[in-house]
């Protein structure tokens, strides 16, 4: 062992890279090195790093009210509940949670299907279905309902287990079958679960519509997120949407799951809403949701720090800022530029797909593109990519799970230009090149 002390991180990493400043889509390191942000943080940098605006209204926030607890009614508060349901929410989302972050955003979506079920006398109810390859969280709940094979494995002992589907990952279907004469089988997965575990005994299912970095940006086959909707409907059986990666404009749409055409029950979020300027999340349902808790007394419980006031101004004025620079439509316009860049890629002999939507993209390495055969873990190549990406001051985001691996995504800030798109994309290519090489792969 090194005998220097660590102070930072809690165990030693090769990540313990000194940052001191950020402007735009670029990193500022102490040694003096501006490195490209090609993955916005962990997907959550939308408007750039570095403006002003937040920072001053969280300075003006917490200059007038430091604290309250989170069930009193404070400006900035209502500042954004009311932004949030003219602007973001889809119609009919009345209700809002505010948590720090996405983990608590699921908790408390999770915790939410289960109160009210039990408000509505149906007390079995307990179960969310989740699916392989999600992630939904770092809490021993949110670890226990996702498909994070790594972060899940040390927990297992500690949460009750509940069954997973398989994801609709169409380059490997966990079943099979291919699209479309599979008829979206994945999607009937989840109903064959539910009635295998009995319908009475499930509380929600939970998905995020495009499932972000552990799958690696991996969109739903058209008509698996409606196939969901009617089976929950059938089941009685509450849906959230995980919209931690996927909210406020990621995928170039405010949510996800509203351009599936079938809107959830719930939707869980955090990220984007704020732009990495402050933690904050989102738990966001109909009145429908929230009146059989107020028929009985029963709310959802509040964090300390929950809807904290210089996190809302910090929220509020991103979304200001998103709106009125009209950056989700840039999303759009800069994700499409993104995908067909990324498209040149795909002659690489050792990338297997690239896929996403808006500015969510990823790419999955193979040793092998015909058979899809993985590179050994010892291979390490996803850190080999982060690495040599990293030398030529450029930051991708490492995807995947357990054995899904070597996926690496991209999600810079929507204020990502042409220029800043084809240095990412040119440097993941000679990242690959060296990743794969340095494996002993390719003579
Ligand atoms: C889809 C999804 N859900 C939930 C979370 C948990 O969010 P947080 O890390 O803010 O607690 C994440 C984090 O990456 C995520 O990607």
């Amino acid at each position: 062992m090194p005998d220097t002390p660590v102070i930072w991180p809690f165990t030693r990493s090769s990540l313990a890279i000194e940052f001191v400043g950020a402007e735009g889509c670029h990193l500022h390191t102490r040694d003096g090195r501006r490195v490209l942000d090609a993955a916005g943080g962990a997907m959550v940098v939308n408007i750039g790093h570095g403006r002003r605006e937040p920072a001053e209204a969280m300075a003006r926030a917490s200059t007038a009210l430091s604290y309250v607890i989170p069930p009193f009614v404070t400006p900035q508060r209502m500042q954004l509940a009311e932004r949030l349901q003219r602007d973001w929410l889809p119609p009919g989302f009345t209700r809002m949670h505010l948590s720090s972050g996405g983990s608590e955003a699921v908790e408390t979506a999770i915790k939410l299907a289960r109160q009210y079920h039990v408000a509505r006398g149906e007390e079995g109810r307990w179960k969310v279905i989740g699916r392989d390859l999600s992630y939904h969280g770092a809490t021993v709940a949110t670890l226990e309902i996702g498909g994070h094979a790594a972060r899940r494995a040390p927990l297992l002992a500690m949460a009750r287990a509940t069954p997973k589907a398989p994801p609709h990952y169409c380059l490997r279907c966990p079943l099979g079958k291919s699209w479309p004469t599979c008829d979206v089988a994945c999607a009937d997965e989840v109903e064959a679960i539910i009635l295998h575990e009995g319908p009475e005994t499930v509380a929600a299912v939970i998905a995020e519509p495009v499932v972000g970095s552990s799958g690696g940006a991996i969109e739903p086959p058209p008509g698996y997120w409606r196939k969901l909707r009617a089976i929950c409907d059938r089941h009685g059986v509450l849906l959230i949407a995980d919209e931690v990666v996927t909210g406020f404009g990621r995928t170039g749409v405010r949510f996800a799951s509203e351009a599936e055409g079938a809107l959830p029950d719930i939707i869980a979020t955090a990220k984007g809403m704020s732009g990495g300027y402050a933690p904050i999340g989102g738990t966001f349902a109909p009145d429908r949701i929230a009146e059989p808790l107020e028929r009985i007394g029963d709310a959802p419980m509040f964090y300390t720090f929950s809807a904290h006031p210089a996190a809302c101004a910090a929220a509020d004025t991103v979304l200001d800022i998103l709106d009125r620079e009209n950056l989700m439509a840039r999303a759009r316009e800069m994700g499409d530029r993104l995908g067909t860049r990324l498209q040149k890629l795909k002659q690489h002999p050792n990338v297997a797909e690239v896929r996403g939507r808006g500015l969510l993209r990823a790419i999955e390495i193979v040793r092998d593109r015909e058979t899809l055969e993985r590179f050994a873990p010892e291979a390490n190549v996803t850190m080999k990519v982060l690495q040599a990406g990293f030398a030529e001051n450029v930051y991708f985001y490492p995807g995947g799970t357990g054995a899904h691996r070597d996926v690496i995504v991209l999600a810079p800030p929507f204020i990502v230009s042409d220029a800043e798109i084809e240095t990412m994309c040119a440097v993941l290519e000679r990242a690959i090149d060296t990743a794969v090489r340095t494996d002993g792969q390719i003579t």
